[in-house]
């Protein structure tokens, strides 16, 4: 499943900007107290007694020593240097896999969403362009790698970061980015029947979200953190809907 719906395209570029400004500070900071009567290894010194009384360090050790030390280890032939690495980091062997190109999709796509089902990937609306969003869906045909079956998506369906599930038929839709840009989140939600391809709306979340993490189990589609409106503070609610073939089965969300 190709579900990469939680890129922040366009806070990217206000963080690369607060992140320059905050270094440029720190530069400035470390100027005027090298050039006061400070010296800076005493700034230093005193940065780091502070952090260490401050924190719990997690001593990372230096990783060019260790370096030499396993080359000096080898040399000496001292043995096998050791490492201390959870199991969880240890090296497996990697598949073989070999890339392939497959055929250009029909349009360019930033942050759309996408969902298998059996031979068929359904990839839905994305930006085109900063400016300018899809409202359509493509199909991708596994078994004779081919694009084709564009149909359109319902106008109210958000076009960027999307909660999507499937059960294996219905693709649910749920809320997102409505329009180009950095638009606000709706709240909308829909099921495409994949047989018919024909929309059908379902109860709306009860708040807009970006991105959402969507999921359908034990008959409930589960919807969880996400954006909140202003785009960067999470949402920490956990919303759930009782769903049948497509049919919502309740009203409304539950908690
Ligand atoms: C996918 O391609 C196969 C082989 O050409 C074809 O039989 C099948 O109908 C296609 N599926 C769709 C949904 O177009």
């Amino acid at each position: 499943m190709a579900r990469s719906v939680v890129k922040h395209t366009c806070t990217r570029y206000s963080v690369i900007l607060t992140l320059s400004g905050l270094l440029g500070a720190a530069l400035v900071v470390d100027f005027l107290w090298a050039s006061s009567s400070f010296s800076s290894s005493a700034y230093q010194s005193i940065a780091s007694n502070w952090a260490l009384q401050k924190s719990r360090i997690i001593v990372v050790p230096n990783v060019a020593t260790i370096a030499e030390k396993i080359v000096d280890a080898k040399d000496k032939k001292e043995g096998v240097p050791q490492r201390f690495l959870s199991a969880t980091y240890a090296d497996l062997p990697a598949p073989d896999l070999q890339w392939e190109e497959m055929p250009a999709a029909p349009v360019p796509r930033l942050d759309g969403a996408a969902i298998q089902i059996k031979n068929l990937l359904y990839v839905f609306a994305g930006y085109g362009s900063l400016d300018y969003v899809h409202s359509h869906v493509d199909i991708y045909n596994f078994t004779d790698n081919s694009w084709g079956g564009r149909f359109d998506m319902p106008k109210e369906m958000a076009h960027s970061h999307l909660g999507m599930a499937t059960d294996g038929r219905y693709i649910y839709v749920v809320s997102g980015q409505y329009g180009p840009q950095c638009r606000g989140p709706v709240a909308h939600t829909f099921v495409l029947d994949t047989e018919t391809k024909i929309w059908q709306s379902m109860p709306p979340l009860p708040a807009p979200r970006y991105a959402p993490a969507t999921q359908l189990w034990r008959g409930r589609l589960h919807v969880m953190g996400g954006s909140k409106e202003n785009r960067h503070t999470p949402g920490l609610e956990h919303w759930s809907l009782a769903v049948n073939n497509g049919k919502a089965l309740e009203k409304a969300w539950q908690d």
